[in-house]
């Protein structure tokens, strides 16, 4: 058990990251924004560093962690770097997009889960990029929640999750994405496992095609293949029952009115996560605006943090409102159909 500290890095960045750094040269786990979600961090080169992480979060050891980097030149030395990973690195790093590379041998067997591939990213975040330089080796994480819950997308939500699991958190306010970066398989044919803010179609200016794994959008199929093994566990989940709700936005919010009020009359406490466009359909019921469907940016953002925030105030059922499967709509529906189990229902 830590005593665990917080440390503000508005206040305090240049203590926060000597600290942070030290503690990771230690082979301790440490809690870091990035401009996605808060990561839990450790020495991606240093098997007993990684194994701490996995006890923290209470991950299953076959659920591979991503690899931070603050340069593009070290994923040479990790990976093999293929022209289209060149290009895509060009193009979008720092940022949120992870490219899963043939790995060279330096990676250890934990981070990769006995793959013979490694996921790599350059996090767009000051904080982030100064604690792996002040570390002087790249570090591995995972989002920092306890395993099958919501990303966190503040320090708050680390802190529920992780006190007294690791030894320090820093604090860099509010995630500006808010959900995950997007994973592109470059091994072989380049294929999104999980969707992102970096969109299928900006991939695809970039390097011509790229396909999106069936498992974006749909639950895994008895004997079925795991291209990425996090998509096989469940995901994003707060306690409640949570049910999406899909279809035009008029049809969409008079069915989601519906369930609310039938969930209610069998007693249970319901909230509706809706958008500025259909607030007016729902009167008096409880529901909350995730943001605005002409900047799906604004939903991303707010979804886990929502997640979160319906549990804490013992909501039983959490109706969702669909977006559409597009764009930035398919990061949003990937997390939200997880966090559902797959419960879906279209009006
Ligand atoms: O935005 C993010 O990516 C955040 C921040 C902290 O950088 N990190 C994050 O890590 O979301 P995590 O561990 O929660 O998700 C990593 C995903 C998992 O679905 C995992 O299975 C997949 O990437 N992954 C990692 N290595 C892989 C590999 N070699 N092949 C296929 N999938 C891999
Ligand atoms: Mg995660």
């Amino acid at each position: 058990m830590y005593d665990t500290k917080v440390i503000d890095l508005f206040k305090e960045f240049d203590r926060g990251i000597a600290e942070g750094a030290k503690l990771i040269r230690a082979g301790d786990a440490v809690a870091f924004p990035t401009e996605t979600v808060y990561g839990l961090g450790a020495d991606a080169l240093r098997s007993e560093a990684v194994s701490t992480i996995f006890a923290a979060k209470g991950r299953p050891g076959d659920n591979p962690l991503i690899v931070h980097v603050s340069q593009a030149e070290t994923a040479l030395k990790l990976a093999h770097v293929t022209r289209d990973a060149e290009r895509l690195m060009e193009a979008f790093w720092p940022g949120p997009l992870t490219l899963v590379l043939k790995k060279r041998p330096c990676v250890p067997y934990e981070v990769t889960a006995g793959l013979p591939t490694v996921a790599l990213r350059m996090p767009a975040h000051d904080g982030a990029l100064a604690l792996i330089e002040a570390s002087g080796v790249p570090i591995a994480a995972p989002s920092a929640n306890l395993s099958g819950k919501p990303s966190p997308t503040c320090a708050q939500h680390v802190i529920d999750d992780m006190d007294e699991r690791i030894p320090l958190i820093l604090d860099g306010g509010p995630c500006e994405v808010g959900l995950e970066s997007t994973v592109l398989s470059l091994n072989g044919q380049p294929t999104i496992l999980r969707p992102g803010v970096v969109t299928s179609e900006m991939i695809a200016s970039v390097i011509g095609s790229v396909s999106i794994a069936e498992s974006v959008l749909s639950p895994l199929r008895d004997g079925q293949s795991v291209l990425s093994p996090g998509m096989k566990y469940t995901h994003y989940a707060p306690l409640a029952d949570v049910i999406v709700v899909d279809g035009e936005w008029d049809k969409l919010a008079k069915m989601a009115a519906s369930i609310y009020d039938a969930e209610a009359a069998r007693g249970n406490k319901c909230a509706i996560l809706a958008t500025e466009q259909t607030r007016v359909f729902y009167g008096d019921r409880s529901c909350v605006i995730m943001g605005d469907r002409e900047n799906p940016v604004t939903i991303c953002r707010a979804l886990f943090a929502l997640l979160r925030e319906a549990d804490e105030q013992g909501i039983n059922t959490i109706i969702v409102e669909a977006l559409p499967p597009t764009g930035l709509g398919l990061a949003f529906m990937n997390r939200a159909l997880r966090a559902a189990g797959f419960r879906f229902i279209r009006a």
